[in-house]
């Protein structure tokens, strides 16, 4: 059991702030996964819980001990990094017993401990090979051995899968999936920059940007329900389309007139005294379709990109000042190229944003009724890109109950 609260941490290296008012609370036997861009202090707030860097503001408790000054060999901890760092000549079971043997513990202790690790990961044929004989996939997993010989309340991961191929990390990563599911009560906090990783593993992810906390949620609420555009566009690929405009007409959907003419309905609630405000619509690529009526965009296509299951079309490539729009249709569409298409979506699944902000989370949190996912209706494919009846087209007719998110 290993509850972790982090209040108000902050880091900062002389007068570099890189971290601050990072408040967070993980549920024992949660799978928490810290993801954002490169250099916005993932490893740095893994290696301040672990202790390997000083926590500067701010506090850390497991299970309700305040741990800023104690020793990371005292926090029931252990870590995997993206470096295997395994000793080359010593073998596998060796390698997994050299903190076990440094913390004096006795020959069967350690015996039973590697041959539990090494059937847990796997390795039972290889316990006797030196690294050198290993794939990278299980080398990885040999230093995961060494963390779980030590059976530590809380694992921390920092971009384990990173060295490896992306056949082998597809296979790791569920390995590691499958390695939580059999250790319920453990804890563990994994750091990833890869967005497949985060939203496959996670039950919570947490994306820092800016020095802190942007969002915290489980992964199809961040996909669903972004609080800002930075988590909009971080989640998901390719990212969000945000297509700039006003709102027209307020209530329990909201009409949008985007720049260009177009309108398009959205579920999301505005209310009276919102006519005017500007916005971005926020629609993803794959919630985008063909339509014959109204739609939200209409461009020529300027690039496809066909990848079996789907095809990427993408608009405004030609303009270097431009974000393209890319939409993302299921199947194959051959001959798209350099023609004009009209573009919908379901109002259900697009976004409004506000100076950057989530119009779905102005009233605060509690202002939304509890996450559910938008369930793909039964039988079609593609999910949420397949009409809904009653609002199929823009400007059809919304069922009454709203947004239902
Ligand atoms: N020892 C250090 N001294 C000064 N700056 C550091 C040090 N370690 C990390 N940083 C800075 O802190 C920021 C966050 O780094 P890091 O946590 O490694 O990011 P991430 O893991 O998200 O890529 C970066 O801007 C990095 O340059
Ligand atoms: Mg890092």
């Amino acid at each position: 059991m290993a509850d972790l609260k982090l209040t108000g941490v902050a880091k900062s290296y002389g007068d570099v702030q890189v971290l601050s008012d990072i408040d967070l609370d993980i549920r024992s036997g949660e799978f928490i996964v810290f993801v954002g861009p490169s250099g916005c202090g993932k490893s740095t707030l893994l290696r301040m819980i672990a202790g390997l860097e000083r926590i500067s503001g701010g506090t850390l408790d497991i299970d309700g001990q305040r741990m800023n000054d104690i020793p990371p060999s005292q926090r029931g901890i252990a870590m995997v990094f993206q470096s295997y760092a395994l000793y080359p000549h010593m073998t596998v079971r060796d390698n997994m017993a050299f903190a076990l043997k440094i913390a004096g513990q006795s020959k069967d202790q350690i015996r039973e401990a590697t041959d539990r690790a090494g059937k847990m990961l796997q390795l039972t044929p290889y316990l006797d090979r030196l690294p050198k004989a290993l794939s990278g996939g299980q080398r990885q997993r040999v230093a995961i051995g060494r963390a779980i010989v030590r059976d530590p309340k809380v694992y921390l991961f920092d971009e384990p899968l990173s060295n490896l191929d992306a056949a082998l990390r597809v296979a790791t990563r569920i390995e590691i999936a499958q390695l939580k599911a059999s250790m319920p009560d453990r804890t563990m906090i994994y750091v990833t920059h890869d967005q497949t990783e985060a939203m496959t593993l996670a039950d919570r992810i947490v994306v820092l940007a800016g020095g802190g906390i942007a969002q915290v949620g489980a992964p199809l609420e961040l996909y669903e329900r972004p609080v800002n555009e930075f988590v909009a566009q971080f989640i998901g690929s390719p990212a969000m389309n945000l297509l700039p405009g006003r709102v027209t007409s307020v209530g329990p959907v909201t009409t949008v007139e985007l720049d260009g003419g177009l309108t398009a309905q959205v579920a999301i609630p505005t209310r009276a005294g919102d006519e005017g405000m500007p916005v971005n619509l926020g629609v993803r690529p794959e919630d985008m379709r063909e339509t014959d009526g109204p739609a939200l965009f209409e461009g020529k296509v300027d690039l496809t990109e066909a990848l079996g299951e789907v095809t990427l079309l993408y608009f405004g490539t030609g303009d270097a000042e431009v974000v393209p729009i890319i939409a993302k249709l299921p199947g194959i569409h051959p001959g798209l190229n350099g023609r004009t298409v009209r573009l919908t979506a379901d109002p259900q699944a697009l976004h409004l944003f506000h100076k950057g902000e989530s119009l779905l989370y102005r009233d605060g949190p509690e202002g939304l009724p509890p996450y559910s996912p938008r369930v793909a209706p039964s039988g079609a494919p593609g999910g949420a890109a397949a009409p809904a009846q009653d609002v199929s087209e823009q400007g059809g007719t919304i069922k009454p109950e709203g947004p239902v998110r």
